[in-house]
């Protein structure tokens, strides 16, 4: 491999890592933020202490500033920014959010779970020309649903399948990566696929590997790969997989979304997990439901 088609993105919640990537690397086309990497962003994590948590308000303003941050110093694949959703967010509640957020910097895309709420809130974004992107997706039907919400869609639009998080429960979660470009192959290529939880230099090879439009990363794993002379893998590069395989699926893009079969564990389990960790940022008058 000569050249590298794949757009890299941190993963991360602080600019100053941002700063000393880009540096590092030399360029940096984007970044994506979660609410876990949020929580974890020093300001915030001081700000949590000395006030014994923020108001919602307080919080969206940190987080804003934050993305302001980071904005400016990466490239066209542009900042991520995920919205508050928990099992009984409801669309409306989401796209509020989503509209807000994408306000904030001028290469924003908005994050939306995966699930039949994310994907109403996304159908609703992207005819409203906000860019979005599908997080937490570790199906294919999952990624056959992002496609037909946002079809038609005039603006970018990523789904991000989850890798290192299939690897835990002992499935290939390349495998998933690999399958929904492979389904996409068959589309109008309104969606890119955005290879996310990536846990080690193997996986971000294997990116570079398949040729994913864009792949996002924590710190570690770009620091590694930077010090491996920023390298890309030849012809002979093979990916270790580390569990079990994910078959193909033969699935008809162009379904009604509401059709296919979304639901996930892991998208449930996921977004419990960032809810609490939002939710850990707030102070106790301010929970909410
Ligand atoms: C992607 O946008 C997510 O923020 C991220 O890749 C999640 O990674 P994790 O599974 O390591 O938390």
């Amino acid at each position: 491999m000569t050249s590298r088609k794949t757009k890299i993105l941190l993963d991360g919640g602080d600019a100053q890592e941002t700063q000393r990537i880009k540096k590092r690397l030399g360029f940096l086309d984007g970044q994506t933020t979660n609410p876990s990497l949020i929580a974890k962003n020093p300001d915030i994590k001081k700000l949590v202490a000395s006030e014994h948590g923020l108001s919602v308000r307080e919080q969206m303003d940190e987080y804003r500033n934050i993305v302001r941050t980071i904005s400016p110093l990466v490239g066209d694949a542009g900042v991520s920014i995920e919205v508050f959703a928990a099992a009984n967010t409801t669309a409306e509640e989401m796209f509020d959010q989503g509209q807000e957020m994408f306000t904030w910097i001028p290469n924003a895309f908005v994050k939306y779970p995966c699930t039949a709420e994310g994907l109403r809130a996304a159908e609703q974004s992207v005819g409203s020309g906000i860019r979005v992107n599908m997080t937490l997706c570790f199906s294919q039907a999952q990624a056959a649903a992002v496609y037909a919400a946002t079809k038609g869609a005039k603006v970018p639009v990523y789904v991000s399948p989850f890798v290192g998080r299939l690897d835990d429960i002992g499935e290939n979660g390349m495998d998933l990566v690999k399958n929904v470009r492979r389904m996409y192959a068959t589309g109008d290529g309104h969606v890119a696929v955005l290879a996310a939880s990536i846990r080690n230099l193997d996986q971000l090879l294997c990116c570079f590997f398949l040729e994913t439009e864009l792949v996002t990363a924590p710190t570690k794993v770009l620091e590694e790969w930077a010090q491996k002379g920023c390298s890309l893998p030849d012809s002979s590069f093979e990916y270790k997989a580390p569990g079990k395989p994910i078959q193909y699926q033969t699935l008809d893009l162009d379904q009604p979304w509401r059709n296919l079969e979304i639901q996930h564990e892991l998208t449930r389990k996921g977004l419990e997990k960032f809810a609490a960790d939002y939710r850990a940022t707030l102070s106790q008058t301010e929970q909410p439901s």
